[in-house]
């Protein structure tokens, strides 16, 4: 039996609309200066009105199952990390696995925010070196441009929308070698989103203390992730390349010093994007492989926060193809 979880295949999705600086300016009383010092962000893309996660998902999905080189049909499982569905039922993994022609596959929704893509990778991980299931798809698929109010600057300048799939398969190489997960259920109200069947009317806008999140993020991504790096059995010196849920540069950099790492170990894609939830992860891992950042038997931590307040961090060494 194949001991081991290995990401064998990536793929990402971005909207085409690019939603710039400027044009928030001329949405709510911010300026291009103010946003790319507090955030390091300078555009973030906008899902079309006929795109929502599952279609998002779908593309990126495509990418990963052809870089994987595997049929759809051969799927066990198909997990979306996301928490802006378009229905309440049935889950987005479910249209996913429709659209893809995953016929065999199971097929599940999993919203831990914007550390859901981790947990759902920890989750098909577990799958995998259980002997359940040989061939995952896991996919982080998010539309926050919906749940946000457009008249708030505190909160609409950070986020975007996008998509980023991968394929985990069984493996006699390592693959995924530790993983953490937590939350904090008292701190809830620190980041939410209230929806339809709770006890308030609409609108159904993300709410935010960005200052408590700041503090939290920087605090939990230290931590998750020399928690992580120990229960692999490394030392942070052992550790190529970290890729962090891309919320805002300055957690990143703040993050990275508490931790020790030097930035260039860091991979950043925020200024591009925004915060784009469960799908930052898999989107940065993409953009980090086609650059050229991950080699042959290189260490990686991924890590994650949000919501919840939950976090979730990951090590993994880093191989091309199944074996
Ligand atoms: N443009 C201009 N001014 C803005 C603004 C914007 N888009 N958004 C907020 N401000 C104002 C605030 O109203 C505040 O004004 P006040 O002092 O008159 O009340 C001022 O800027 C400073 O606010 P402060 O909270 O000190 O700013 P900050 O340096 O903490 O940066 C965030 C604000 C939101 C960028 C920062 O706290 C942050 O990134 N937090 C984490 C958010 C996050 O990542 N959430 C998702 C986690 S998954």
């Amino acid at each position: 039996m194949a001991r081991y979880a290995r990401i064998t295949g990536w793929g990402k999705y971005l909207p085409q609309k690019v939603l710039t600086n400027q044009e928030l300016e001329r949405l709510v009383d911010t300026s291009d200066a103010w946003i790319i010092s507090r955030t390091g962000i300078k555009e973030r893309r906008i899902a079309a009105n006929d795109e929502t996660a599952s279609t998002m998902a779908v593309h990126a999905a495509r990418e990963a199952l052809k870089a994987a080189g595997l049929e759809p049909h051969c799927l066990d499982l198909v997990i979306t990390a996301t928490c802006t569905p378009e229905l309440i039922f049935p889950a987005c993994a479910s249209l996913v696995q429709n659209s893809l022609g995953a016929r065999k596959a199971a097929a599940f929704d999993l919203n831990a925010a914007c550390s859901g893509f981790i947990y759902a990778l920890a989750t098909a991980c577990q799958f995998i070196t259980a002997g359940s299931y040989k061939n995952i798809l896991v996919v982080g698929s998010e539309v926050y441009s919906r749940i946000l109010n457009w008249k708030n600057r505190n909160t609409c300048v950070l986020f975007g929308d996008g998509a980023g799939a991968v394929v985990v398969q069984a493996s006699d190489s390592p693959g995924s070698l530790s993983f953490v997960l937590g939350n904090d259920g008292s701190r809830a109200g620190s980041i939410y989103t209230p929806g339809p069947c709770g006890l308030n009317q609409g609108p159904y806008y993300l709410t935010m203390n960005g200052r408590e999140v700041f503090r939290f993020a920087v605090n939990v991504i230290c931590l998750a992730t020399k928690q992580a790096v120990k229960a692999a059995g490394l030392e942070l010196s052992d550790i190529d390349l970290l890729i962090p849920h891309q919320a805002n540069t300055r957690i990143l950099k703040s993050a990275a010093k508490a931790i020790g790492l030097p930035l260039e170990k860091v991979f950043i894609n925020v200024d591009r994007y925004g915060n784009t939830s469960a799908a930052s992860i898999p989107i940065a891992l993409c953009e980090a492989i086609e650059e050229g950042r991950l080699k042959e038997r290189d260490r990686l931590v991924l890590v994650g926060f949000g919501g919840g307040l939950s976090w979730a961090a990951m090590v993994l060494q880093w191989g091309q193809g199944k074996r």
